[in-house]
């Protein structure tokens, strides 16, 4: 049985170009799954740590989007050194990076909390 200590999701979903959702590749969602693949295996974690690409999480218009369990952090606008200060402070350190924290995004960008 699997038991990983962390579990991360990163939306590389793909939309048709000009639709209106937007979506994390265009972003560069798969940029930052490189970056947290890199990370993953020059600290060696594939053990203990679950990484793995997904479609979309929903909060499309700040992606990259990933979310981390068990704690159920949600982060958005992840880019390639973000995920490796999400490696270096999150997993490895017990530490979520909180500007990144999609919550702290929304505030800031749309001037409210995500939609319920
Ligand atoms: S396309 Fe990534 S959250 Fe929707």
């Amino acid at each position: 049985m699997i038991n990983y200590r962390h579990h991360i999701f990163v939306c590389m979903n793909a939309r048709p170009p000009g639709h209106p959702k937007g979506d994390c590749a265009s972003k560069g969602g798969r940029d930052t799954m490189a970056a947290f693949q890199e990370e993953m295996e020059k600290r060696g974690l594939w053990e203990k740590v679950g990484l793995n690409g997904c479609t979309c999480l929903g909060p499309c218009q700040l992606g990259p989007t990933v979310v981390v369990y068990p704690e159920g952090v949600w982060y958005g606008k992840v880019g390639p050194a973000d995920a490796r200060e999400i490696m270096e402070k999150h997993i490895v350190g017990g530490q979520p990076v909180e500007r990144l924290f999609l919550k702290t995004l929304f505030d800031q960008v749309l001037g409210s909390g995500p939609p319920a």
